[in-house]
This record gives structure tokens, C-alpha cells and sequence, in this order.
């Protein structure tokens, strides 16, 4: 079963009424991969996201997780996908009435069989692991935003995920705090093997954390490679891509 990697697209289309926003795109992650996929803002990575966990539903193509092809399921069929994968959303999506330690239990709660204490040590190791482990009582307005992403990460954490998606989990953060989750992305990869897709327009957080990072531009991947394949690429929005995107980290 594990010769199927983590996640597959093949030639997946994403349209809408009178657009196509994904055209075809190819990719492929492996078990124990971080993959990066960059690419400018509106060039289709959050609807890439989206397909791959299947929120989105592929207008064409193929979409494989774990070896099940989920672009023919109903939402229904497609539910058991969903709560195998972590998804980190851009902007946390924590609940704002549930404390940080409710927040993370929000999915154990509702899908898994288990004792109130063993909820609690659940989320109480979860919080450890992203250093927020004296925040449990805490509500998320009285947290930074670096701190919400991290407690957005435990969340995901909490169902014992093989694979975690992120949405931009940098974005907004300033350097020591985007560094943060970098290291805890890679630790996690790491230590517990975390096959990780982290999409971002921040090229300095992917260079560091991906093995491999895909470029999407205008609903296609134009490049692919390790990150030093990437630096080098002749592909000129590539180049261009980069060129704008260190002129704007200065
Ligand atoms: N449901 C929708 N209906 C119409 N257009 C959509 C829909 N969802 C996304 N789009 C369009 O598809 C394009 C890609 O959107 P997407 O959110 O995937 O981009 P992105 O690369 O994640 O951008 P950003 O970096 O700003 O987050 C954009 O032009 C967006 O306006
Ligand atoms: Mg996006």
C-alpha cells in the first residue's frame, strides 16, 4: 500500500463558471516529503490546496490520497479523506468562543471515541509540541498571531495526521515568529515523519523548509525541483518570481 505515494494529482482542472483556474497540474509528494508549492497571489495554490484535501470537488482529473482516487467521490465519501489529512488554514480559523485547549479538542470530540482525560493528554502533548503549553485556558484574541498558528497546528495535530497541508503559514508573521514555524514544520517532518505540502509566497520560509518546491503560475506548475533546482531554473517567471519576491524580504 505504501508504494502509492502520500498524494497524487494528475492532470487536474479546476473551473469555475467562467474561468479555469487549475489547467492540468501534475504533482506528485511523497511519504516523509516536505513539498513547497509558490507561486504569485491568484495563481490557483489555495484551490490547489483545496483539491488535494478534497474540499474542492476537480472539474477533471485525478486526485489521490493515500492511494484512493477522491476526485469521483460525493462530499459524503470524500469525508473520511478529510479527517486523515491536518489542514493549517491561512488565517488560523480557530474558534474564537472555545479556548485554545477546546479549540484543539474541537475534532477528537466529534470523531474519535475517547475518555475526557485522554482528550486532555491529547491536547495537552499537542500543545507541548508547538511550545504553547501553558495556554490551554487561554481564549485566541488574547494571542499573538504566531501563537495562533501554532495553536492552529496542534489542532491538525490532534487527530494523528501522516499528512498536513498548510495555507501560507508564514503569512503576516514577522521574521522571528515565520522562523518559528519553520523549525516546528521541519522538526515534525523530522521526528515524526510528517509529510507536509506547505504552500506560500514566501520564498525564504520555502527554501528552508521544503525538499522540493513546485511553482505554480497561472493555474500550472512551470517548474519543479529542490530548492537550490529552483534557484538555478532559467524558466524566466521563475527568475522573475524570485527576483521580486528577495527585493521585497530586503
Ligand atoms: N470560487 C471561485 N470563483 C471564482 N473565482 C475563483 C474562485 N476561487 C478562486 N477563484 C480565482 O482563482 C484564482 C486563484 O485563486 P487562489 O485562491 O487559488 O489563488 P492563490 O494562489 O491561493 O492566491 P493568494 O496567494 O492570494 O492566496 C484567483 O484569480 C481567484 O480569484
Ligand atoms: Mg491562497
Amino acid at each position: 500500500m505504501n508504494a502509492a505515494p502520500a498524494l497524487e494529482t494528475r492532470q487536474l482542472v479546476y473551473a469555475v463558471e467562467n474561468a479555469t483556474i487549475l489547467k492540468g497540474v501534475d504533482l506528485r509528494v511523497e511519504y516523509g516529503e516536505v513539498v513547497g508549492i509558490m507561486g504569485a497571489s491568484g495563481s490557483g495554490k489555495t484551490t490547489l490546496l483545496k483539491c488535494l484535501c478534497g474540499l474542492l470537488k476537480p472539474t477533471a482529473g485525478e486526485v489521490w490520497v493515500e492511494g484512493v482516487n477522491i476526485a469521483p467521490l460525493s462530499e459524503r465519501e470524500r469525508m473520511p479523506m478529510r479527517l486523515r489529512l491536518g489542514i493549517v488554514f491561512q488565517y488560523a480559523a480557530l474558534f474564537d468562543f472555545l479556548t485554545v485547549a477546546q479549540n484543539v479538542a474541537f475534532g477528537l470530540e466529534r470523531h474519535r471515541r475517547l475518555s475526557r482525560a485522554q482528550i486532555q493528554d491529547i491536547v495537552r502533548e499537542r500543545l507541548a509540541w508547538v511550545g504553547l503549553e501553558d495556554t490551554g485556558h487561554l481564549y485566541p484574541s488574547q494571542l499573538s498571531g504566531g501563537m495562533r498558528k501554532r495553536v492552529g497546528l496542534a489542532r491538525a495535530l490532534a487527530m494523528d495526521p501522516h499528512i498536513v497541508l498548510f495555507d501560507e503559514p508564514t503569512s503576516g508573521l514577522d521574521p522571528v515568529n515565520a522562523y518559528q514555524i519553520d523549525q516546528l514544520i521541519t522538526r515534525l517532518n523530522r521526528e515524526l515523519n510528517l509529510t507536509a505540502v506547505v504552500v506560500s509566497h514566501d520564498v525564504v520560509s520555502l527554501m528552508r523548509t521544503a525538499h522540493r518546491i513546485a511553482m505554480v503560475d497561472n493555474g500550472q506548475i512551470i517548474a519543479e525541483g529542490t530548492p537550490d533546482a529552483i534557484r538555478q531554473h532559467e524558466h524566466p517567471q521563475v527568475q522573475a518570481f524570485l527576483r521580486m519576491a528577495s527585493a521585497e524580504a530586503l
